[in-house]
């Protein structure tokens, strides 16, 4: 009998062999992105958000705009030509939690800053129909009535500070006071426009 007879009609001996092969393969995948400068470390010139773009960030998330579209390109190049250089691992570095998403059902946004004009995505997200006639996006008209509500900038950017976002204290002191006389819908452009902006090569 070979080793690969006894290892193939012993039920047992073959799932917990198979268990440690795939343990071994994903530790092996996994270990060394702890240690990879390129995946722990920021790309360069990469800040945290600032206040008002991390405000932007929280109405992201409460829209549910991660439901819709992804931010993570993919280095294939059908998505280059399309959306800009392919999402690199040391862009995400301040980004608690990932908004990669998984659902494509708008464009990736990952490289959007700086693509458009703020008064475009002014228009755009108060009613996609007035700049992309065809657009499936919903409205989100509230944003321009909706003041900021920055009352717990603080308490975020200092949670941030605990998991090692560099923020100063000079930041976190002068934080509220950049969010005054601001709608959410400032707030949110501020932070499409600083997606992905720090890597340039486009094409
Ligand atoms: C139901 C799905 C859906 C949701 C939810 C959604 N979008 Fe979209 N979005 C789309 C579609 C489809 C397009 C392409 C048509 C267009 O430009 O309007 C698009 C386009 C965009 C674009 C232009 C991208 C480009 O490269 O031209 C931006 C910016 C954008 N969406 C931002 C947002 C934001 C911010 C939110 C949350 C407030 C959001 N979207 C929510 C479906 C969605």
């Amino acid at each position: 009998m070979t080793l690969q007879d006894k290892v193939e009609t012993k039920v047992g001996l073959l799932i917990v062999l198979s268990i440690v092969v795939v343990l071994w393969g994903g530790l092996a995948q996994i270990v060394p992105l702890f240690f990879q400068k390129s995946t722990t470390e920021p790309v360069e010139g990469l800040k945290p958000y600032t206040a008002l773009q991390l405000s932007g960030r929280d109405i992201y998330i409460r829209e549910g705009c991660v439901g819709c579209h992804s931010q993570m390109i993919r280095p294939f190049r059908a998505e280059t030509e399309r959306y800009g250089h392919y999402s690199v691992a040391s862009e995400f570095v301040y980004d608690r939690p990932f908004l990669w998403g998984s659902k494509r059902t708008g464009p990736d946004l990952h490289r959007v800053g700086e693509r458009y004009s703020d008064e475009w995505h002014r228009a755009h997200l108060i009613n996609p129909r007035d700049v992309v006639p065809e657009s499936i996006m919903p409205s989100y008209p509230w944003l321009d009535e909706n003041q900021l509500d920055g009352s717990l900038i603080q308490d975020k950017m200092r949670a941030l500070m605990l998991v090692g976002t560099p923020y100063t204290e000079d930041d976190v002191a002068n934080a509220p006071a950049t969010l005054e006389n601001v709608t959410e819908l400032d707030a949110l452009i501020a932070y499409l426009q600083s997606l992905g902006t720090k890597v340039k090569v486009r094409r």
